[in-house]
């Protein structure tokens, strides 16, 4: 029954459903999109005249003003998008339990069961509902029996999964160019025709041979596999960084001449002080407590091993700064460049700075902090609750800074933490910088983005991750 999709809602207006639907509205002028969300505020700034965004993401919002108002709107009147929208997506936050059954490893899907049994519970046509948010495997299945059960007579449901991929700081060129575009149905008539009526809206942008329709089950395990073998191949090019560090190889030299091997492939293997972001992590817990619950050990304690190296990488890194300093940071002034877990993004979900200021307030340090983007506000709340400290105390040890210049007087090292461009600009103020702090001057390079030889003829000692030639 469904062939034309005319309107669309999109259940949560975060870093994928706002970025998502955004696009689909620009590409799709004959599509109405609205976007819901139960926080006032999130919707609220998503309509700011000004056009201040809840979330920084380059390019995203020239496409809010081309869309806002035209065929796009965001909006807190949840039951009445759900009701007009022929398709559905269900974009809502899926953290890592934090109690209970699968503590710290399974998604809590309590945020995707309550958007699913509101849908059944409002809906008074057939919708579509697409699982748009990274979830488990077998949450379709879920949400199916949850609004078979819960819907009234004379409304059918069709399931979709449809994982996004986009990645945070490049998410809409990403979403005008993906790789692919995943649809997992059931392998009903119904199943192929809901997948039918998606893959037109994809249609009016993506190349067909790029749209693929796969199993409800395929599709849920590609999006933990896509990113449990990205996070896999930052692990390992980070353990093969802690091996450069001591035998004197380049871990840039290693990470291009194997990278040339078509099968291995030259992207994303830039070694770091580890990964952040809201998916890798949590993507791979769930992937570890999935195999725990199939019986299956050894594949947990092989997928496990991705996120304690990376845990290792933080800490590896955090050590090599008090390890320089002389064994000791306390009361010396660090300054970190950067807070965000990657460029161009405001978002510090797992961000390794966390882990890294955590550390260094442990010893005692006065930390100086600077990023570009990321609110103060969210800073605090970061540090409050990765400390367990509230503001007043750690504000004793923590200043937040708006810009990289004021964080470096009195410093003895500075700590590069996001890869931002300023950081690695021939115009950054290096000079300003080792006139302003203590000597000798050190910088620890935890992105490899600094020019360790024009920094040395500076003055400064540098600690590069994956370089044999540190200092
Ligand atoms: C990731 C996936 O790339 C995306 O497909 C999925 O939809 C969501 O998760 P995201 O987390 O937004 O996207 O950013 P990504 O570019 O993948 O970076 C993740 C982390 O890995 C960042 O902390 C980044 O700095 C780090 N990273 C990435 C490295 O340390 N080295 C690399 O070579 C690449
Ligand atoms: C390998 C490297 O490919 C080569 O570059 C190096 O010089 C020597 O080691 P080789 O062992 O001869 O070459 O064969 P390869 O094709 O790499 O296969 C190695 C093993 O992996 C085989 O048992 C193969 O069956 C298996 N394999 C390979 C898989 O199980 N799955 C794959 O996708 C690829
Ligand atoms: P993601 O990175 O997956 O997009 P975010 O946390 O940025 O995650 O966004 C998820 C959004 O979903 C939040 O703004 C949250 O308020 C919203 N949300 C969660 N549950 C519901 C619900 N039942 N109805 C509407 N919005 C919801």
């Amino acid at each position: 029954p469904h062939t034309e999709i005319k309107r669309i809602c999109c259940i949560g207006a975060g870093y994928v459903g706002g970025p998502t639907c955004s696009v689909i509205a620009l590409k799709c002028p004959h599509i109405i999109v609205t976007i819901v969300d139960l926080n006032p505020a999130r919707i609220a700034a998503w309509n700011s005249e000004d056009f201040a965004l809840p979330i920084y993401e380059p390019g995203l919002e020239d496409v809010v003003r081309q869309t806002r108002g035209r065929n796009l709107f965001f909006s807190t009147e949840v039951d009445k998008a759900v009701q007009e929208a022929d398709l559905i997506f269900v974009s809502v936050n899926t953290p890592t339990k934090t109690s209970g059954v699968g503590a710290g490893y399974a998604a809590d899907l309590n945020y995707v069961e309550s958007a699913t049994r509101h849908i059944a519970q409002v809906a008074t046509s057939s919708k579509i509902v697409v699982e748009k948010s990274t979830v488990p495997c077998r949450t379709a299945s879920s949400m199916r029996t949850i609004l078979e059960s819960n819907s009234r007579p004379g409304c059918h449901f069709d399931i979709l999964s449809n994982p996004e991929f986009l990645a945070e700081g490049t998410a809409i060129a990403d979403l005008y160019n993906p790789d692919r575009v995943l649809i997992g149905a059931l392998d009903t008539p119904e199943g192929a025709a809901a997948c039918a009526a998606l893959s037109s809206v994809y249609a009016n942008w993506v190349p067909k041979e790029r749209i693929l329709n796969v199993g409800l089950w395929s599709s849920e395990l590609s999006k933990l596999a896509a990113n449990a073998l990205l996070a896999q191949r930052i692990s390992s090019i980070n353990a093969l960084s802690a091996i450069c560090e001591t035998t004197g190889a380049d871990v840039r030299e290693v990470a291009h001449a194997v990278g040339l091997d078509s099968r291995i492939g030259s992207k994303f293997l830039r070694a770091s002080v580890g990964f952040g972001g809201s998916c890798f992590q949590k993507d791979i817990l769930n992937l570890v407590y999935l195999s725990e619950s199939l019986h299956l050990p050894e594949v947990a304690k092989y997928w496990r091993s991705v996120v304690d190296m990376n845990e290792w990488q933080k800490l590896r890194f955090a050590k090599t700064v008090v390890d320089n300093l002389f064994g000791t940071i306390t009361n010396k002034r660090i300054a970190v460049l950067g807070f965000a877990f990657k460029a161009d993004t405001g978002d510090t979900r797992e961000s390794p700075a966390i882990t890294l200021v955590k550390s260094f307030v442990a010893e005692r340090a006065k930390v100086a902090v600077y990023d570009p983007q990321v609110s103060h506000d969210q800073i605090w709340m970061d540090m409050q609750s990765a400390c367990s400290t509230p503001k007043q105390e750690l504000s004793k040890q923590l200043t937040l800074h708006t810009d990289a210049q004021s964080t470096f007087a009195g410093a003895s090292a500075i700590v590069v933490v996001t890869e931002w461009a300023e950081f690695a600009s021939p115009n950054f103020d290096w000079e300003g910088a080792f006139a302003a702090m203590t000597k000798p001057a050190f910088v620890f390079d935890g992105r490899g983005i600094v020019n360790g030889a024009r920094l040395r003829e500076i003055g400064f000692k540098v600690v590069t991750i994956g370089r044999g030639e540190n200092l």
